[in-house]
Parts: C-alpha cells; sequence; structure tokens
C-alpha cells in the first residue's frame, strides 16, 4: 500500500477522485498525472500503478514515489482472465477511475462497458485522425501541419469514445516520427494531468451537471427554459400556458446540493424518498411543502437514466394528455 506520509495524509483529508493508472512502457504520462497529483487542490489522487509488464519503467517511479503497485502478466492468459486480475486489483485498491497511459493491450468489450464512462486514455494524434499505431509517420506522411494529443473516454470501440481535449503540436519541415514523437509527448504530459482533473470533476460542477439536465429536458415534447426565482426551470406546454415540471437548483437556500427538483406524486412518496435514500433524495426548501423532490445531482454514482426517468415522470405529470399520449406511443416502438 501507499505509504501514508505526512504530505499524502494531508492529501487524502480532501476529497480527491481515486484513479488507477494501467501503463505497458516508460510510463512518461504516468510521472505527469502524478506529479500533477501532488500539486496543492489536485482533483485525484492515484491509488494504484497497475501493468502487464514487469519492466515497465514506470513501476520504479511509482514504489519510489510510495504508490501501490501491480504487475500482472498477459502471456499466458485469456484477455478476459488477464482483464479480470488488473480490474480486481483497481477495485481492490479502491480506484473511482481507471487511466490508460500507454496500456497496450485492448480491453474487453466487458471491461469497457463495465467501468462505461470511468476510463480514460491519451491517443497520440489529433483524433478522429490517425486511430491505431504509427501515428505520427502517417501525420507526416500526409503533409498535416500538425500532429498533436486526444484525450477520449474508452468505449468498446478503440479510440473512438468522446473526446474531451486535444493539444497541437505544429510539424517542422525536417520533422520524423522520432523527433515529431518526442514534442507530441512534451504537450501529453500537459494535457493529460488537466483534462483527468476535468473529467473528475464534472460530477460537482454544476455548468456540467445543469448542461446535462438541460439537454434531457429540451428532448422531451414541447418543452422550453425559464428561470423561476433565480433558478432555470423547465416547462411544457406554451411560453404563454405551460407548467414547471423541473427546477435546477445550485445550492440553493443553504443547502450543499447541486440538484434536480421534480414533482412525486405527494409528501408521503417525498418523505419516503428521503428517508430511505438520503444520499440521493432531500426536501428542497419551499418546493417541498408542494412535494417537490431534490434528486441529488453532485454525488460520485449519479446515475443519469434514473434522473431521466425522473424528468419524463414529472413532465408526464403536469404535460395536456395530448402529449403524454404520443410519448406512449413512442415507448411502444
Ligand atoms: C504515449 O505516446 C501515448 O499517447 C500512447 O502511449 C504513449 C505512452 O508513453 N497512448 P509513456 O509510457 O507515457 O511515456
Amino acid at each position: 500500500m501507499a505509504d501514508a506520509g505526512p504530505d499524502n495524509v494531508a492529501q487524502t483529508a480532501r476529497n480527491r477522485a481515486k484513479i488507477a493508472v494501467f501503463i505497458s512502457g516508460g510510463g512518461t504520462n504516468m510521472a505527469a498525472i502524478l506529479y500533477a497529483s501532488r500539486l496543492a487542490d489536485a482533483a485525484y489522487e492515484i491509488v494504484l500503478v497497475a501493468s502487464n509488464m514487469a519492466d515497465a519503467g514506470g513501476l520504479e517511479l511509482a514504489q519510489l514515489e510510495g504508490i501501490a503497485t501491480f504487475v500482472h502478466s498477459h502471456k499466458g492468459h485469456s484477455r478476459a482472465n488477464h482483464d479480470a486480475a488488473m480490474e480486481a486489483a483497481a477495485k481492490e485498491a479502491g480506484a473511482d477511475y481507471l487511466v490508460l497511459a500507454g496500456y497496450m493491450r485492448i480491453l474487453s468489450d466487458e471491461f469497457a462497458q463495465r467501468w462505461q464512462g470511468r476510463i480514460l486514455n491519451i491517443h497520440p494524434s489529433l483524433l478522429p485522425k490517425y486511430k491505431g499505431l504509427n501515428t505520427f509517420a502517417r501525420a507526416i506522411e500526409a503533409g498535416d501541419s500538425h500532429a498533436g494529443a486526444s484525450v477520449h473516454v474508452v468505449t468498446p470501440d478503440l479510440d473512438a469514445g468522446e473526446v474531451l481535449a486535444q493539444a497541437r503540436v505544429a510539424i517542422a519541415r525536417d520533422d520524423t516520427a522520432e523527433t515529431l514523437g518526442a514534442r507530441v509527448k512534451l504537450a501529453e504530459h500537459q494535457l493529460y494531468p488537466r483534462s483527468i482533473a476535468d473529467y473528475v470533476s464534472r460530477g460537482s460542477d454544476p455548468g456540467h451537471l445543469f448542461a446535462r439536465v438541460r439537454e434531457l429536458a429540451l428532448a422531451l415534447p414541447e418543452t422550453h427554459e425559464r428561470t423561476s426565482h433565480g433558478s432555470p426551470g423547465f416547462r411544457v406546454g406554451s411560453e404563454k400556458t405551460g407548467k414547471y415540471f423541473a427546477y435546477f437548483s445550485d445550492r440553493h437556500h443553504g443547502s450543499g446540493h447541486i440538484a434536480l427538483l421534480v414533482k412525486t406524486s405527494g409528501m408521503d412518496e417525498l418523505l419516503n424518498l428521503v428517508e430511505s435514500q438520503p444520499d440521493t433524495y432531500y426536501k428542497p426548501a419551499f418546493y417541498g411543502a408542494s412535494g417537490w423532490v431534490g434528486v441529488i445531482l453532485n454525488r460520485p454514482d449519479a446515475d443519469w437514466d434514473h434522473i431521466a426517468e425522473w424528468l419524463e415522470r414529472s413532465w408526464r405529470s403536469v404535460a395536456p394528455a395530448r402529449l403524454t399520449k404520443l410519448i406512449d406511443a413512442a415507448d411502444m416502438f
């Protein structure tokens, strides 16, 4: 386990996301991620560095810096078995996220699905250009003005998940794959720690949470947005006669919650929810008195399918029958 020296104790006292970094090689990105995590106010800490290669250079550095390491060779193991061993180690270390940094193994679809939205990778090209290998040679060959690196969310499709951020690197006339690659590495070391920090902070970022709520709310039929008492709200129906079905509340009235307020069937259901799942629900000031419940969004395991269901249910409870019939018909297919 990591050595809990005085510095580490101070760091973990704050609420940092826990990441496991998977490497296969030199681990220079891992080193950049690691030293960024040692800065004051870092958003994450590394709980494990894991590798499929016993001689991966980064392992030694991780050990020197008091970080737990794990090695499991892929040789002689099926992909599923190897994945399972890596996954078990990450879980045991308490990782919330997996960060691939030069990890030269393709994860099984099942693994990628189980950690959906919680695995990041860095790829040395400006995606969607040049997925796969030999990216620098291909960029030079194509006569591109810039190469670069992309941080993306890992999905079962190789190098195809949402791109979170990119760094561009100009290509010099006399660049070789090696010289260009060396400069892209420098850019990667700036890009990756920042992207990880932004990504793991999303869940407590009101701007990000509001954007997600808005997208879901406005995807429901005949909806529009209108501010009410300083909070953004969403209504169904016409601008004139529409009714509110949701509000977004950013730590209003002294609550520490960033929340979606939606209509329950009444006080019994509201109190029942709050009592049985206090980490998910609370009774908001003012709105609570009329049966609106607060669904807490700034929690690590916020379930967005569930949030979408609440929005639809609340929308249904005030939408005119001609619209609910429409959505019923659509749901049948
Ligand atoms: C980086 O170039 C990264 O883009 C790719 O693998 C390389 C890892 O390098 N995915 P390092 O081991 O971090 O030095």
